[in-house]
């Protein structure tokens, strides 16, 4: 993986981030069940959030900025009442410590096939965890499933741990995988992107 790149990184507000995460993913063909703006603020608004995008310059026209690659997160606190939330919190209660600590749950994300490979998410997670650390969160939890290979591989790379496994009734790669990493400060000197973030404004 190549440490030489520089990353461009917008953080956005909800409503437009909402409207761009629902733009990009238009191009993520492999999953059917894409999340439209409108979940997206229903599910961010009221809670503390982050909404990167990656872009990068087209190979053969670098007058053109596209967007790459992207991850989206949200706290989760003990209390959810939101029904899918509260599922959550549930299945995560005997492996995370939700009292006295703030928990950031890594929502939904990815890149842009053609732009894989590249850093891009590297880069966003590590902006990610600058953001959680700088807003006092302790801990990053993100679920997967067995099969989703390229996102287990990545996860892995990035230093995430298992937390716990949930073996599906009948198809094992249908099983859920949920992976935490603990935000210490010292974590931020171990980061290799170089970064320009910026902030969207409309
Ligand atoms: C997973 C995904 C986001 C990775 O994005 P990406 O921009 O290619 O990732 P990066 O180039 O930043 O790579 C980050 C790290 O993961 C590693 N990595 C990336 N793809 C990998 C793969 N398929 N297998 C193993 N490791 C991989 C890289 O080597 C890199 O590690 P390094 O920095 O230590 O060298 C992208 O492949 C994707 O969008 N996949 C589909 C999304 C998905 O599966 N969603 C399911 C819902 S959870």
């Amino acid at each position: 993986m190549t440490d030489r790149m520089d990353y461009f990184i917008t953080q956005y507000e909800l409503e437009q981030g909402a409207l761009e995460i629902q733009y990009i993913e238009e191009y993520f063909g492999e999953f059917p069940r894409k999340k439209t703006a409108a979940e997206i603020v229903d599910r961010l608004r009221g809670r503390p959030h982050l909404i990167l995008m990656a872009t990068a310059t087209l190979p053969h026209d670098p007058t053109t900025v596209v967007p790459v690659s992207f991850k989206v997160a949200h706290e989760i606190r003990d209390d959810e009442q939101d029904p899918k939330l509260a599922d959550l919190v549930t299945h995560l209660r005997d492996a995370v410590q939700f009292e006295g600590r703030r928990i950031l749950y890594s929502w939904i994300g990815g890149t842009r096939r053609d732009w894989r490979g590249q850093g891009h998410f590297r880069a966003l997670s590590e902006q990610q965890e600058f953001w959680a650390i700088e807003q006092g969160f302790d801990e990053i939890v993100v679920k997967t499933k067995n099969r989703f290979y390229e996102m287990r591989g990545t996860l892995d790379h990035l230093r995430f741990e298992v937390i716990r496994y949930e073996r599906h009734q009948t198809d094992n790669a249908e099983s859920k995988v949920y992976l935490s990493k603990r935000l210490m400060p010292e974590l931020l000197t171990r980061h290799r992107g170089r970064y320009t973030v910026t902030q969207a404004t409309l």
